[in-house]
């Protein structure tokens, strides 16, 4: 197979990540007989500094003539001061809704290794932890009106009926190849578009009746996921719950390190990243752990590519690598660990068909 993919390193340890991701990428394709060509896209403080602003239309542009796209991190302390519409993150959205990337899939799971990073209780992580967030993202409060009026400020948060449906609908169709289980968690105690959310999220329910629906606030939802992480299967939440619900489950399972993303919509064109951020402390420092990126391009090769054996080859050698002991700092636990370039050429390693 031809693969056209588009690398957006950003800022920070984006390039130190990325550099992996895609020695990942080049093997699989090696091992499996693919061909694949890249391109590069300047997005975040990045293009600020190169173009004058976080995302150019013709960098938007190349990013949606390939087939997918892996992203590092945006954003850093250097574009602090920039005027709101300037930031680094506006690129971030602004390729996301740019690319229509309604759908985003936060996985969050123990590997049994690593249960010891988790800051819960071993009685509550032996349960299990296997949820996945399935967070709305190119709506609500974070594409809403915003402004100053006088001395207030105001962001505005709307949904409308199909936006909620389609990602509901993605929601429930990952249930059913799972536990058959989708929690939709929201305010609808006190906001009008929760209560949209629900009288959707019912109607879609119907046609699913093998999987169960749960409803739960999204304050308690922030308890339960503390308390029981074992309840969530499938979490489905509109934008900035799921942005907030999503660093939460990642601290669960103990390594924000670890943790991939995909963006997607309803053809088969996606945007991986790290659900981590740019760390700028260690950037450029073969500190960062590169395995969120990494399992981010399996993502890609699942759900962009349809390539389930190449998607398992790398997951595999991910997991192989951590039993055998390869660790970077954030994972090592006081013990002995190695740097990021060394952490890909491990996985590399164990990679096999
Ligand atoms: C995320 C990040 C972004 C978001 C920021 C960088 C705009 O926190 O992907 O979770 O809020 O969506
Ligand atoms: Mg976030």
């Amino acid at each position: 197979m031809d693969m056209r993919i588009a690398l957006i390193p950003g800022d920070g340890i984006g390039p130190d990540i990325v550099r992996e991701g895609v020695k990942v990428i080049d093997r699989a394709a090696e091992l499996f007989g693919h061909s694949i060509s890249y391109t590069e896209v300047d997005a975040g403080g990045i293009s600020i500094d190169r173009h004058g602003v976080p995302l150019t239309d013709e960098n938007l542009e190349k990013a949606k003539a390939a087939d997918a796209v892996l992203l590092g991190a945006v954003g850093g302390p250097k574009w602090d001061s920039m005027p709101g519409d300037r930031r680094p993150e506006k690129g971030l959205l602004g390729l996301r809704s740019g690319m229509g990337l309604f759908c985003n899939l936060r996985p969050a799971r123990i590997y049994p290794e690593l249960s010891s990073a988790s800051p819960l209780k071993d009685e509550v992580i032996s349960r299990g932890v296997d949820l996945v967030v399935f967070r709305e993202l190119t709506g609500g409060i974070y594409f809403g009106r915003k402004g100053r009026e006088g001395d207030g400020a105001y962001d505005v948060m709307s949904y409308s009926k199909p936006e909620i449906a389609r990602i509901a609908r993605k929601a429930f169709e990952a249930a059913r190849i799972r536990r058959k289980r989708v929690t939709l968690v929201d305010k609808a105690n006190v906001l009008e578009t929760s209560r949209l959310w629900r009288e959707t999220v019912k109607e879609i329910a119907s046609q699913y009746e093998d999987v169960e629906l749960d409803f739960m606030y999204v304050d308690n939802a922030s308890m339960q996921l503390v308390r029981d992480p074992s309840h969530f299967d499938v979490l489905l939440t509109e934008n900035m719950f799921g942005d907030i619900l999503s660093d939460e489950a990642s601290m669960v399972t103990g390594s924000i390190g670890m943790l991939p993303s995909a963006s997607l919509r309803e053809d088969s064109f996606g945007m991986y990243e790290p659900i981590h951020g740019s760390a700028p402390d260690i950037a450029g420092k073969d500190l960062a752990n590169p395995i969120a990126t990494i399992l981010s391009c399996a993502m890609m090769f699942r759900y962009s590519f349809s390539l389930e054996s190449e998607a398992r080859c790398i997951e595999d050698a991910v997991s192989k690598a951590l039993a055998d002991g390869v660790r970077t700092v954030d994972i090592a636990a006081g013990g002995s660990y190695i740097g990021t370039a060394a952490c890909g050429d491990e996985i590399i390693r164990r990679m096999a068909r």
